[in-house]
């Protein structure tokens, strides 16, 4: 049943090229021009701004595309865990989306959020591996992520699969907005459709990534950066390998740094950088540097050229393939949980049933 694999997590971590294929085949219209969904969709002009609710590796996934919404849909987006956003008392405003991401539709947080908003967002939606959950069920529309039954306790091909549908998500907001030319919609959808394949690339560096792996799993702490939409998927990376190799790890904003966790970084610290070549590229590698000058192990995480221009002093690098701006977020969820993963492994740690935690949080 781990068709070879270990473990259900490395199973799970290998299969992401199939069921984002299953996800894009179930979301690109045939003829490849745009974006299909189901029933009567959603009405991207019917809203000012969106609310998202989830929690977990799900809220990572809502903060991911709150950039791609903002950026490529210009919709104000608000993000927040249902477990703050249940009890805080928000005004919900006139001409609002709800969209709640909960891999099982069951957690009692997010259903007790997505509960607070019924009767005062004027659409729900979820986005759920689960048509038959309690969330799906109780919203107006249910989006589902195909990423097939995830046994694994850490959540790996469901969060890549929920950040498909929302990436497409985003995309089919700026069309119906008049946001994007058509011709920047097709960039984006071949973009989309270009993912199993780089995402089988970036599943090539297991090696690679092991090898690093085995001195990471000596750390005590490690601290993950990002900028960007990159941003939640460092605090994915801390989240993960903190949930299965039990390493104290905390994600932050690249240019957070100087405010305040520099502190901590000292020649034991490894700093894990993920960076492809973008705009604020350059700005990261001043953030590096400030790191690198007091001691600390940069593991980068980036492109060919991200790699020739980061210097000489990086500790260790994983080349990932080049890739645009909007689809990185989805591939560097991949070294991501790989780190985690053989890290986990390196320790000896129970990957899929991490002590303390439960697949489905239906208590509060
Ligand atoms: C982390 C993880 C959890 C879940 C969270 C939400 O690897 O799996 O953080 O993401 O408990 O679960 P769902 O998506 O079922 O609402």
């Amino acid at each position: 049943e781990k068709a070879g694999h270990k473990h259900f997590m490395s199973k799970e971590i290998a299969e992401q090229p199939t069921v984002i294929s299953d996800a894009l085949s179930y979301y690109l219209s045939s003829d490849g021009a745009g974006i299909n969904l189901p029933e009567d969709g959603i009405d991207f002009t019917a809203f000012d701004r969106i609310v998202m609710v989830a929690c977990g590796t799900a809220f990572f996934a809502c903060f991911t595309a709150k950039y791609w919404l903002e950026q490529i849909a210009r919709i104000p987006v608000e993000v927040d865990v249902a477990s703050e956003f249940r009890y805080r008392e928000a005004p919900i405003a006139p001409r609002t989306l709800a969209i709640f991401v909960s891999q099982s539709g069951e957690t009692a947080d997010t259903l007790a959020a997505l509960r607070y908003v019924a009767g005062k967002a004027d659409k729900i939606v979820t986005i759920t591996n689960s048509a038959e959950s309690s969330m799906a069920r109780e919203s107006d529309l249910s989006l589902p992520i195909l990423a097939g039954v995830e046994v694994g306790v850490a959540s790996t091909k469901a969060f890549t699969c929920q950040l498909t549908v929302l990436l497409a998500l985003a995309i089919e907001a700026a069309s119906q907005r008049g946001v994007l030319a058509r011709d920047e919609v097709k960039t984006h959808l071949s973009a989309l459709r270009a993912l199993p394949g780089l995402i089988n690339a970036a599943l090539d560096l297991r090696d690679d990534i092991d090898a690093i792996s085995q001195e990471l799993a000596e750390a005590t702490d490690v601290l993950f950066l990002g900028r960007g939409a990159i941003y939640p998927i460092a605090l994915e990376g801390a989240l993960k390998l903190k949930e299965i190799s039990y390493i104290h790890a905390e994600g932050y904003a690249s240019g957070e740094l100087k405010h305040g966790p520099i502190a901590l970084v000292d020649t034991h610290t490894p700093i894990i950088v993920f960076a492809p070549r973008d705009k604020l590229f350059d700005k990261t590698v001043s953030n590096m540097q400030e790191v690198m000058a007091r001691g600390g192990k940069v593991i980068l995480v980036s492109d060919k050229t991200g790699i020739a221009d980061a210097g000489d002093d990086v500790w260790r690098t994983i080349e990932m393939p080049r890739v645009s701006d909007a689809i990185a977020p989805i591939l560097y969820a991949l070294p991501a949980q790989l780190i985690a993963y053989h890290t986990a492994v390196a320790k000896g740690t129970d990957v899929d049933q991490p002590r303390n935690l439960a697949k489905s949080v239906t208590v509060e």
